[in-house]
């Protein structure tokens, strides 16, 4: 990756000449797409997060989409989703017509708060969509027996939790629909990519045929079953996603080493606080390393320096209630989901990708103290 002398970006993949062997593989091969290297990349992907079932789509949204239809989410339905988010994660059910209802956040994990999912229940809510936000295991026990005791669908929003381990195990294996992502931020990339994960082969049967125009498992070209879509992903990105997925627990190693020395760097310096800690039940797959600063005020004046003195950054997250397309179309305002808003307000991202240095990070620790 080029990067500008003194400069520190946001972001970048990890790659290197086994991505280019295999697409150079696939360019040779003439199969670029709905050829092996796409069943390659999902067995191979099943098998890293212990589930029986992989579909590989288009992008993160794609897959989220998909799982809003296969569990039957349409219109007039209230779906309940977390605000502090990207937008995709409440996008995904409002293509099918359905209601979002947002449901606050837990100010430690930031991730959705299982009592404001069970007090925002009504006759209407069909499904959860539940996140890993920056790759820290949302409570999905807890989640689970509120969803089955609704009879509600779940589904968990992975797009940032890559090789996370929630209870000891990793997510995807806990025998629900699951959706991870491969935008150049992420753990791994394909470019544009995603994968949903299931336990269930009928769903994956509707899925694999939902992403190809609803064509059958063995009707031809042009006979289309359902309607469907075009959420393939094709074998030159399944390539470079295999080459990822080589390199994974390295990946993972490298960034939890880069997250680590934050910690460490950024200790001593008062208002900033880290990500939370992993504990028995959570262990985090590193995607961003966001700080909470002590108010919004402090945090733009950090921004002001990282700008004048090229240090990557990004509000990670604005609360997607806020959003201008929300307000206008629900109605949602200021205070609806007060401890997201909060930590809208004041979070913010550092440079942080699987190759950043330390001498970098040293670096964004001094601005960021500097700033202070
Ligand atoms: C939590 C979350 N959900 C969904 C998505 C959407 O993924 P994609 O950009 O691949 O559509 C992202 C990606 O940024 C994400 O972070």
């Amino acid at each position: 990756m080029k990067q500008e002398v003194g400069a520190v970006p946001l972001s970048g993949p990890y790659l290197d000449g086994r991505e280019e062997e295999l697409v150079l593989e696939v360019l040779q091969s003439g199969r670029l797409s709905l050829g092996p290297t796409v069943d390659r990349f999902e067995e191979l992907f099943a098998e890293k997060v212990g589930a029986p079932f992989a579909a590989a789509v288009s992008s993160g949204t794609a897959g989220l989409h998909l799982l809003c239809i296969t569990h039957g989410i349409g219109a007039g339905d209230e779906v309940i989703t977390t605000p502090y988010s990207f937008a995709a994660t409440a996008n995904c059910f409002i293509y099918e017509g359905a209601v979002p209802v947002f449901a606050d956040v837990d100010p430690r994990t930031l991730n959705i708060d299982p009592a404001a999912v069970e007090a925002a229940i009504t006759p209407r809510t069909k499904a959860i969509v539940t996140v890993d936000i920056f790759g820290y295991p949302c409570e999905l026990d807890e989640l689970r027996a509120i969803a089955d005791k609704h009879g509600l669908a779940l589904i968990d929003d992975s797009c940032e939790a890559l090789g996370a381990r929630y209870k000891g195990a990793p997510l995807g294996s806990q025998g629900l629909g699951a959706v991870f992502a491969f935008y150049p931020n992420k753990q791994i990339t394909t470019g544009e990519g995603g994968m949903v994960t299931t336990h269930s082969e009928e769903e994956w049967r509707l899925l694999r045929s939902l992403r190809n125009q609803g064509r059958g498992d063995s009707g031809g070209w042009l006979e289309h079953v359902r309607l469907g879509f075009n959420y393939r992903i094709d074998d030159i990105r399944a390539a470079i996603g295999i080459g990822q997925l080589e390199k994974l627990d390295e990946i993972l190693a490298a960034r939890a080493d880069v997250a680590r020395r934050y910690r460490e760097l950024l200790a001593g310096l008062p208002g900033v606080e880290p990500p939370c800690a992993d504990d028995d039940d959570h262990v985090r797959s590193w995607f961003v390393y966001v700080v909470a600063l002590s108010d919004n005020a402090t945090r733009e004046r950090v921004i002001a320096t990282f700008e004048r003195e090229r240090i990557g950054f990004n509000r990670y997250l604005p609360s997607i209630h806020l959003q201008p397309y929300m307000r206008e179309r629900y109605g949602f305002r200021e205070g609806m989901c007060p401890v997201s808003e909060d930590a809208s307000s004041r979070t913010l991202a550092l440079p942080f990708f699987t190759a950043l240095d330390a001498a970098s990070q040293e670096r964004v620790a001094e601005v960021l103290a500097s700033a202070l």
